[in-house]
């Protein structure tokens, strides 16, 4: 590695319960870099240009309770700007209003998937959004996706957050994190369970052309409520 630059480097210990979600492949990163050219073992294909998005939990603080699951974590994400003969990289935690409460408090204050019993009274109430699950390319926009919550925009070379979208007051409440894209129309088609609330059977689904402009939008109730994660 040259030229490793940390930002930020907190902390998560972890509690006996959330032993499994902090370790091996679940680890949590806890630190932010920006990397000019990564270690290449073997050689880089001819011609392969571009940026390889991922995202993933990181939590950055220790959990409150000891039912910690990486579904709750705060989505760290991670660019891998191919360039010919060089590799960068870069990460940076979605900087949510989650992150920037509990990052000004310098403590966790949300309890797992939101618990009001373990949360501290400042975060009832507010957005718990985690960026976590998925990345998302459309109309050259950059998009950390968690079912529960508003797609949150990163800026594409740097990272930096942009925050929640609503793309015109049209999502105003959450997004699936597997949208799907129409490769003929380059139309983005996506839905969400539950706009009213959880517990609640409300569907929505809607298109988004390549403008990220909300072209269509309806709402349906399902059968019964319930979580809808992916559809095809
Ligand atoms: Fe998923």
């Amino acid at each position: 590695m040259t030229a490793a630059t940390t930002t930020t480097k907190t902390a998560a210990p972890t509690q006996a319960g959330n032993a499994y979600f902090f370790s091996g492949n679940y680890a949590a990163l806890t630190e932010e870099h920006d990397i000019a050219a990564l270690d290449v073992v073997g050689a880089i294909p001819p011609g392969l240009s571009g940026t390889l998005y991922r995202v993933g939990p990181s939590p950055r603080y220790a959990p409150r309770d000891d039912n910690y699951h990486w579904f709750t974590g705060d989505g760290m994400v991670h660019a891998f700007h191919i360039d010919g003969a060089k590799v960068a990289y870069s990460n940076r935690w979605a900087r949510t209003p989650k992150w920037q409460l509990e990052n000004e408090a310098g403590r966790a204050l949300f309890g797992s998937f939101g618990n009001p019993a373990t949360s501290d009274p400042a975060a009832v109430g507010r957005n718990s959004g985690t960026a976590n699950t998925n990345m998302l390319w459309h109309g050259g926009r950059l998009f950390a996706l968690e079912e529960s919550h508003q797609p949150f925009e990163l800026d594409a070379r740097t990272l930096a957050s942009k925050g929640h979208q609503s793309f015109g007051d049209r999502l105003t409440a959450r997004c699936t994190a597997h949208p799907k894209v129409d490769p003929e129309t380059g139309e983005l088609h996506f839905f969400a369970y539950s706009p009213e609330g959880p517990g609640t059977p409300g569907m929505l689904y809607g298109v988004m052309n390549s403008a990220c402009e909300v072209t269509g939008l309806q709402s349906f109730d399902a059968p019964y409520a319930s979580m809808a994660h992916d559809s095809w």
